[in-house]
């Protein structure tokens, strides 16, 4: 057995196919996921991910199935029973299940799934080579800042760049830098850090927090402005944050180098250390 699944109490594994056909995460894409990553069996910015998706059910009105506690509780549970040591967790609360109408009673269970995954994240040498981004135009929907599982332009723009040999893509919005696809993205100009700022525009990603957290202490400048898609011909270095990439290295955009080295390796290692003091702090207050 090599994974775990939660599902509504209990857990089970992936084996056992658990979703309604007319459950509204599936025919309405009627939900909100996170992800996060666990190593040496210990959750990774736990809290940060609670807040998060505890933020996403309330704008789109799902009752949230857990308080804080009782949440941190099932996710340490979940990866006690998970048989490897390093990965990540996928969490998916859906309204629920119900007769296929656009409009959503407001009395439905939700459905609440988790499991984990084993996961390699980057390592020196990944981190090393760093990543290659395109650019294409951003087709979301208004409320990015929403975790929902409509993926579908993500996964489309994602697509588009593995067909150019590219690993992620960036979105562009009526000439504003806002995002990757599946990562945040930070451009340095100058010595000064510059990040889209928390708006329905963007996700606000929880590495993204961190990292801007951890400049701001270590007197490195922070802008928090979208950056024009102009600059990005100017920007010395770039970098993405995500879960699973942690602080990744920008090699080229659309096939234009960029510099590496200078502060993207600084706050690579602040992000480690900032990790490692997370996991042992949640574990103890787990005990
Ligand atoms: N994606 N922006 C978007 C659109 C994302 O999908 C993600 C994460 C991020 C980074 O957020 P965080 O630092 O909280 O991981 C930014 C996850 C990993 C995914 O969908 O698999």
């Amino acid at each position: 057995m090599n994974d775990v699944l939660y599902i509504n109490g209990r857990f089970t594994t992936m084996a056992e196919r658990v979703i309604g056909v007319e459950d509204r995460g599936f025919q309405f894409g009627d939900a909100v996921y996170e992800v996060f990553k666990f190593a040496g069996k210990r959750p990774v910015f736990l809290a940060d991910h609670y807040r998060r998706m505890d933020h996403g059910l309330r704008e789109i009105e799902i009752r949230p199935p857990w308080d804080e506690s009782l949440f941190a509780a099932i996710m340490r549970e979940l990866i006690a029973r998970t048989p490897f040591d390093d990965g990540i967790v996928y969490v998916q609360v859906t309204r629920g299940e119900a007769k296929r109408t656009h409009f959503y009673r407001e009395d439905l269970e939700p459905t609440v799934v988790a499991y984990s995954r084993l996961f390699t994240f980057p390592d020196a040498a990944m981190k090393e080579r760093g990543i290659r981004l395109i650019t294409t135009a951003d087709l979301r929907w208004k409320r990015c800042d929403v975790k929902s599982v409509n993926l579908l332009a993500n996964t489309l723009a994602k697509k588009k760049a593995q067909r150019a040999g590219a690993d992620e893509v960036l979105l562009l919005d009526r000439g504003a830098v806002r995002e990757g696809a599946s990562s945040s993205f930070f451009g340095v100009r100058g010595g000064v850090v510059v990040t889209h700022p928390l708006d329905e525009h963007i996700l606000p990603g929880v590495v993204r927090d961190r990292v801007v957290r951890l400049a701001h202490a270590a007197q490195i400048r922070v802008e928090e402005r979208p950056l024009a898609e102009s600059e990005l011909f100017d920007v010395d270095e770039a970098f993405i944050t995500s879960t699973t990439m942690g602080v990744m290295p920008v090699a080229a955009i659309d096939g234009r180098s960029l510099r590496r080295g200078g502060i993207t390796p600084v706050l690579q290692h602040l992000l480690d250390e900032d990790e490692q003091r997370d996991a042992t702090a949640v574990s103890f207050a787990g005990a």
